[in-house]
């Protein structure tokens, strides 16, 4: 209970400027409101919310399986792999890099599995932006469609330790 209790009739309608500020705030939200679902459903690049519980060694399998398949060269000791046009790539996020280099094709459907080994990092795919938890147990399924051509950086953009500066990967659409 409060000390001391406002006079009654103490809240009184907002005004002038009040008013108008008010109105403006509560349009945004109504337009919000109706952009997020709309997005939702008519975005081209939307996460279809897929996941799968995974234990990290099942995953990492999953991901030397994939490699040693599809494998087509390699970059400083990276494996370079190309993902069957659609069909399913895997990418691995550890301390502190991300295994291993993908690579696609413009204008196809692949469905991208990724998975961490150790803690959580964060998917940033550069520069379109696009944002990512990577958790470890977690089989998070992104469906994809490159709708352009050239090198993509990944960047971890969770705070992971000491090497998290350095946790960079590598998307190539041809
Ligand atoms: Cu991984 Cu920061």
């Amino acid at each position: 209970m409060s000390i001391y209790n406002p006079p009654a009739g103490w809240l009184k309608p907002p005004t002038g400027d009040e008013r108008l500020w008010v109105g403006l705030a509560l349009c945004w939200c109504i337009i919000m409101s109706i952009a997020m679902p709309y997005w939702h459903f008519y975005g081209k690049q939307n996460p279809t919310g897929e996941s799968y519980r995974v234990a990290p060694t099942d995953f990492t399998a999953r991901v030397v399986k994939f490699v040693e398949a599809n494998k087509v060269g390699e970059e400083a000791g990276v494996p370079i792999v190309e993902i069957p046009p659609g069909g399913d790539g895997y990418l691995l996020a550890r301390m502190w890099s991300f295994y291993p280099i993908l690579k696609l094709k413009q204008g196809q459907t692949y469905r991208l599995h990724i998975s961490s080994m150790d803690l959580q990092h964060g998917f940033s795919l550069q520069p379109l932006n696009m944002n990512f938890q990577v958790l470890p147990g977690y089989d998070h399924v992104l469906t994809i469609t490159p709708t352009s051509s050239g090198v993509f950086p990944i960047v971890c953009n969770e705070f992971c330790g000491i090497g998290h500066h350095s946790m960079t990967g590598r998307i190539v659409v041809e």
